[in-house]
């Protein structure tokens, strides 16, 4: 069974994908994670984020280990745990440019597609259900105005000591928009079947309560 959740940047996916993995007791495979790891790669490597060859060879020879855990996946890449340097705002910075190129898609949906294939997962991203799980159970588009995304972003990165402007975050925000839905490879589309669920009057918890909902009126037993 795979409950496939994608949506722009601060919609809350993750918070919800979580917390619904949770509840179903399965397993949760956050995509845009890898995204980051080789994202976070190229930097210790110098690679430039426009370098497309360069970039879907180090996607090819490091390939990015993730072990779900109850505290949220657990990112290892070159034999170092990066779960905490990805969300750092210089890998934010690039992980668009760099998630962008084909060569570098083709190598982490082969990768998403093989962890997918065994057991039962919630996965949130930007493709899954259109390119990485096209049969996904259930499909949800997560979305919210551009102005709460940011103020979440905003209190997110406050959480973890960050502080930034406004205005900056609004146009972090926009600008990540803008590159992921215009991209050439797999643009963030809803998925034909999905179901689109606005958050910006919603808080997590009752986002989680309808996408748990979904599931079970399924109704084949699978969870
Ligand atoms: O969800 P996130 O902010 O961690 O994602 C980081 C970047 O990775 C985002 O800017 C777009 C990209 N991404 C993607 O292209 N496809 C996915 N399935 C997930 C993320």
């Amino acid at each position: 069974m795979i409950v496939a959740i994608d949506g722009p940047a601060g919609a809350g996916k993750s918070t919800v994908a979580r917390t619904v993995a949770r509840r179903l007791g399965v397993a949760y495979l956050d995509t845009g994670a890898m995204y980051r790891a080789i994202t976070w790669l190229a930097r210790e490597r110098a690679v430039a984020p426009s370098d497309a060859a360069a970039l879907a060879a180090l996607a090819r020879d490091f390939p990015i280990e993730i072990e779900p855990t109850d505290d949220g996946d657990r990112v290892r890449v070159d034999g170092r745990d990066v779960t905490r340097e990805i969300r750092m705002p210089e890998v934010a910075a690039d992980v668009s440019e760099v998630s962008a190129h084909p060569g570098v898609r083709d190598e982490v949906v082969a990768a998403q597609r093989a962890l997918l294939a065994e057991g039962s997962w919630v996965s949130d991203g930007r493709d899954v259900g259109s390119v990485v799980c096209p049969h996904a159970d259930v499909k949800v588009f997560l979305t919210a105005t551009l102005e709460e995304r940011a103020r979440r972003r905003r209190a997110d990165l406050a959480r973890r000591g960050v502080e930034v402007d406004e205005a900056t975050i609004l146009e972090d925000v926009r600008r990540r928009d803008h590159l992921d839905s215009t991209r050439a490879t797999s643009p963030l589309r809803v998925a034909e079947g999905a179901i689109v669920i606005d958050s910006s009057d919603l808080e997590a918890d009752d986002v989680a309560d309808l996408v748990v909902q979904l599931v079970r009126d399924l109704g084949d037993g699978s969870v």
